[in-house]
C-alpha cells in the first residue's frame, strides 16, 4: 500500500524534474534567466508583440485573415455571391499584408493556393470554391503546426525562468528547477529513510514534502487563473495525508528499492506534458 503510494508520488516528481530541467539549460546558455528563446522563432516577431508593439499585431492579423477566409464559406452557404467575392478580395489583401509582417516566413505564405482561390470564386462553382478554401487552409495549418505553440509560449505566457518560489524549509528564494530538486529530496528521503529503518527521519522528510507541495500549489497562480487539476490538486494532497498516517506506525515496513518506478501512471503526467519545453526553451 505504502509502496504503491510512494511510487505514484515519486513518479510525478521525476516527471517534474524532467519538466524543469531542460528549461534551466536554455537559461544558462543565453546567460540570463528567462531570456531563453525558442531557436526556431524569427527575431522580427519581437516587433509584433508587446512591449515593442502596442498589441499582438501578428495575432490580430491572423484573426483578420481568418474572418475573411471563413466569411467566404459563410456567404457561399447563403448563396450571397457579392459577399463571397468581397470576402475573397479582402482575404487576398490581408494575406499579402500578413505575409509582409515576418520577412523570415515569406516562403511559408504560399501564394499559389490563394491565386487559385480567386479563380475558383470567379468560376462561381461551389465545389471548386470549397476545394480551394481547403487548399489555402493547408498553408495555414502547416505553419501553425510548427509555430503556433512556440509563439504562444514566448509571447503570451510568463516565463518559468522568471518565476521564483520560496523554499519553506531552507527559507530561500529559488527557481523552479532547484525547487523541484528540493521537492524530490523530501520525497526520496522518505523512502530512503524508511528503508534504512529511520522512521523519525522519514517523518521529517514528509513534513518538508507537505510544506513544499503547498508552496508549489500556490506557484501555479503565476500563470493560471483557474484551479489546477493534476499534480497539485486535492487528490495528490490527500495521498500525502494518507502517507502521513502510514508513517505514524512505530516501525513502518521497509520498502524495497525496486518498488519505486520511474514513470507515473497517474494524472499528474498531464500537467507535465502540458509543460514540455519547446525547442530551445
Ligand atoms: C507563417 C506562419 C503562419 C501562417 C502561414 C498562418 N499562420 Fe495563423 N498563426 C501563426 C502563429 C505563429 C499564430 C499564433 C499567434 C499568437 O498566438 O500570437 C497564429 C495564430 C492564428 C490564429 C489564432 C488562433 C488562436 O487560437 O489564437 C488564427 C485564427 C490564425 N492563425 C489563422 C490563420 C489563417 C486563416 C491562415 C491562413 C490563411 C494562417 N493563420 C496562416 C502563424 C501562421
Ligand atoms: C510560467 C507559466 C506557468 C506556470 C507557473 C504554470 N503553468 Fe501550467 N501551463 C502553462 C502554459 C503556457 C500551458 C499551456 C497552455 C494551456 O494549456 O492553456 C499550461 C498548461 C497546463 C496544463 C494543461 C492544460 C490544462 O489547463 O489542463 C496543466 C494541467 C497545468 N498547466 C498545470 C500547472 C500546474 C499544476 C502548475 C503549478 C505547479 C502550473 N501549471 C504552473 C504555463 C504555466
Amino acid at each position: 500500500m505504502m509502496a504503491r503510494m510512494l511510487a505514484v508520488v515519486s513518479g510525478s516528481l521525476l516527471l517534474a524534474l524532467l519538466w524543469a530541467g531542460p528549461r534551466s539549460t536554455a537559461a544558462r546558455e543565453t546567460g540570463t534567466a528567462g531570456a531563453g528563446q525558442p531557436l526556431s522563432l524569427p527575431s522580427s516577431l519581437d516587433l509584433l508583440y508587446p512591449p515593442q508593439a502596442q498589441g499582438p499585431v501578428l495575432l490580430l492579423a491572423m484573426h483578420g485573415m481568418n474572418t475573411a477566409l471563413t466569411g467566404i464559406l459563410v456567404d457561399l452557404f447563403e448563396e450571397d455571391w457579392p459577399g463571397v467575392a468581397a470576402n475573397c478580395e479582402s482575404f487576398q489583401v490581408r494575406f499579402e499584408e500578413t505575409s509582409a509582417l515576418v520577412p523570415e516566413w515569406k516562403d511559408r505564405f504560399d501564394r499559389e493556393p490563394v491565386t487559385g482561390l480567386g479563380h475558383a470564386v470567379e468560376s462561381g462553382e461551389p465545389d471548386r470554391i470549397l476545394g480551394a478554401v481547403q487548399d489555402v487552409g493547408a498553408v495555414c495549418h502547416h505553419c501553425h503546426v510548427d509555430n503556433m505553440v512556440p509563439v504562444q509560449q514566448k509571447y503570451h505566457w510568463p516565463d518559468f525562468g522568471l518565476i521564483t518560489l520560496e523554499d519553506p524549509i531552507l527559507r530561500a528564494d529559488m527557481g523552479y528547477p532547484q525547487f523541484m530538486q528540493m521537492l524530490n529530496v523530501s520525497l526520496t528521503g522518505i523512502g530512503v529513510d524508511v528503508e534504512q529503518d529511520q522512521p523519525e527521519n522519514a517523518r521529517v522528510h514528509l513534513s518538508a514534502l507537505k510544506a513544499r507541495m503547498s508552496e508549489l500549489t500556490n506557484s501555479c497562480d503565476a500563470c493560471h487563473d483557474t484551479a489546477r487539476a493534476y499534480f497539485v490538486d486535492q487528490s495528490v494532497h490527500d495521498l500525502i495525508t494518507q502517507l502521513e498516517a502510514l508513517l505514524e506506525a512505530p516501525q513502518p515496513d521497509a520498502l524495497p528499492r525496486r518498488a519505486w518506478p520511474t514513470s507515473a501512471a497517474n494524472g499528474s503526467g498531464s500537467a507535465n506534458r502540458g509543460h514540455r519545453p519547446s525547442p530551445g526553451r
